[in-house]
């Protein structure tokens, strides 16, 4: 059990004790001669506490950095309501002998019981929303603005104690100043946090790899994706050559954005002094709120990956763009699918099988997996667990290449129309969603189309088109500078990494002026020109801008067709400046 898991545990065993001594000494009939009162008094005394305590999370976590603790709110919230309606109704079975006109009656005759009263109603819709997945439902926008009610609860709550109690107001004066502290706590505190930000800000001119990330995030609040830092929480070996990393807010708290099932992340890294792009399919569910996981398999001879692999560290921050990409399913769209997955492609797909067990979806799945070996099946106990305990899912695993002595029991060799249509019924009238190898991809779908699968049925997600990958071995025996060179820049330009150049946007008639580590579509979104995108990762070809005037480097262009790079067509998510540039856009 992980710490917060336990805190939460103490937390919500805790806050029950006290109901359940209240309910053993009522039984017991030990709770004096004002049996009624007292134990409407102790509810309501309890339903203020613990929604004080609710309100002291945030204040508590900015003095002291304890992240972890916004884990516990939800429980604290839950309880207070619980003990308000308890509260009433102790009151509406022995006060008022359960007689509704009577209660109705003596509530709306005296103010501060009509003050509690309200004060409960409005609890009520914050309890009911207090989830993970409401929050999902809702926007978190719209979630905090919902929740800030918390604040009017608490004033009606302590207004309502200090108009009973009429003489002895000691307690409820307590109550007031303490929430008083917490209101002006919430106002103060975010002015003394963000000025020396704000000061930092606005002392920088230029566009560097770093304050790249706080400019795009403080300019991205108007777009759908946000950037910024997220903190490695942890890692977890799922193949030996995959992991898990868990990405989880700096302070904690709930993630900065909402992505469907399916869509990604692109991650901007320094190694050896230059900047690195690739993007990674989240492959949590968008239930978990507090953080997202990316399964990562390492390249043998690949940059980022290994790099991640290798170095990454629990505490290390990664700045990131999310989210992106439209190869997406959430139950919305149909009532039964086909999954199908080879290797690592399974992370999209495992997000979307994860989000559709997770909101108990009412049709079925058959989750497709080819795997290498039975070593390489990754998520094998997760997935195995889930088919368990969800019925409508259904699992067909294939290892394509099975040693003889495995204890393997189930279905040999690659994927092949027999098995496939065997497995999943009706295969042409349900969406399909592929992802894995660019070769497995490109048979399956030619498999699927001679079944009569129509091409509108098929979804698919490439990770890198085979051109790219081409592309990349055949520079890989090239001094990297040279490499990354267009074949028409002068040969005299020096690729010195810490070179700036001026990027104008010319029909905006914005610029910037951006190392050349940064892509021109960095340098867009830091100015808040809006460039298309999907996959950030130079395969889907949605970013093309065309260059009129100047040089840039480029990763990756298969995405370009020769006569589009001869007009000085480039793909805004790859190209980064080697003279100042002018932009198309
Ligand atoms: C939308 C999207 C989602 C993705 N999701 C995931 C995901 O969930 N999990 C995941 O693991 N990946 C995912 N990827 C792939 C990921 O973005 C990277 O492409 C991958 O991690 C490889 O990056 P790299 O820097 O390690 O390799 P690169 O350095 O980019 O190399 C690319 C390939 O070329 C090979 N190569 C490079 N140099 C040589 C050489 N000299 N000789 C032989 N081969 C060479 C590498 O082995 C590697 O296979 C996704 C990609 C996209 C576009
Ligand atoms: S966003 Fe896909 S190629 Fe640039």
């Amino acid at each position: 059990m992980n710490e917060l898991r336990f805190w939460k545990l103490v937390v919500i065993l805790n806050s029950g004790v006290p109901l359940a001594i209240l309910a053993w000494d009522a039984a017991q009939g030990s709770l004096g001669a004002n049996a009624v009162s007292y134990a409407i008094h102790t509810t309501g005394y309890l339903s203020l506490l613990m929604l004080m305590f609710s309100l002291m999370v945030t204040p508590l976590r900015w003095l002291t950095g304890w992240n972890s603790v916004v884990g516990i709110r939800r429980a604290l919230g839950v309880y207070a309501f619980i003990y308000a309606a308890v509260h009433l109704a102790i009151y509406f079975t022995f006060d008022r002998q359960m007689s509704l006109v009577s209660t109705a009656t003596e509530i709306a005759s005296r103010v501060y019981l009509m003050i509690g009263f309200a004060a409960l109603l409005l609890m009520a819709p914050l309890a009911l929303t207090s989830t993970s997945a409401m929050v999902v439902r809702l926007g978190a926008k719209n979630w905090k603005l919902l929740h800030r009610l918390t604040y009017v609860v608490a004033i009606l709550g302590v207004l309502h104690f200090y108009l009973l109690v009429k003489a002895d107001v000691g307690e409820p004066v307590s109550f007031a100043a303490f929430l008083a502290v917490l209101l002006l706590a919430r106002v103060v505190w975010p002015y003394l946090d963000l000025a020396p930000r704000r000061k930092k800000m606005l002392a920088k001119k230029s566009l560097s790899a770093e304050p790249m990330s706080t400019a795009v995030s403080t300019q991205r609040a108007k777009t759908k994706a946000w950037s910024g830092e997220l903190v490695v929480a942890s890692i977890t070996r799922e193949t030996p050559s995959v992991q898990t990393f868990r990405l989880q807010p700096i302070e904690g708290g709930t993630l900065p954005f909402e992505f469907e099932p399916g869509q990604f992340l692109s991650l901007a890294i320094e190694i050896a002094g230059r900047r690195q792009r690739r993007s990674y399919t989240i492959a949590s569910s968008p239930l978990e709120r507090t953080f997202c996981e990316l399964t990562i398999k390492r390249e043998e001879h690949g940059t980022v990956s290994r790099h991640l692999h290798d170095n990454l560290q629990p505490g290390d921050r990664l700045t990131v763009t999310a989210p992106a990409g439209k190869f997406v399913f959430s139950g919305k769209s149909a009532t039964s699918v086909v999954l199908i997955a080879g290797g690592v492609g399974i992370t999209p797909l495992m997000s979307m099988a994860r989000y559709l067990v997770q909101t108990n979806w009412s049709g079925s799945i058959d989750f497709v997996i080819v795997a290498k070996s039975e070593k390489e099946l990754i998520f094998r106990r997760e997935i195995e667990a889930m088919q368990r305990t969800f019925s409508r899912l259904q699992i067909h695993i294939t290892l394509s290449q099975e040693m003889d002595d495995s204890s393997w029991s189930g279905k040999q060799g690659r994927l092949e129309a027999t098995w496939l249509s065997s497995c999943c019924a009706d295969l042409r009238t349900r969406p399909i969603y592929l992802c894995g190898p660019d070769g497995m991809m490109q048979q399956t779908r030619e498999m699927l189309l001679a079944l009569g699968v129509p091409p509108a049925n098929l979804h698919q997600e490439a990770f890198t088109s085979s051109s790219a990958r081409a592309e990349k071995m055949e520079l890989a025996p090239v001094a990297a500078s040279a490499a990354r060179m267009e074949p028409a820049l002068p040969t005299f330009l020096v690729d010195s990494p810490s070179a700036e150049h001026q990027v104008q946007f010319v029909r905006q008639q914005v610029a910037a002026d951006v190392r050349d580590d940064i892509t021109v579509l960095e340098a867009a979104e830091s100015l808040g020109v809006a460039i298309p995108y999907e996959c950030r990762a130079g395969v889907c070809g949605q970013c093309k801008v065309r260059l009129t005037h100047g040089h840039v480097a480029m990763d990756s262009q298969s995405a370009l067709s020769p006569q589009e790079k001869a007009f000085g067509w480039i793909l805004a998510c790859q190209a980064t400046p080697r003279t100042n540039l002018e932009v198309e856009v």
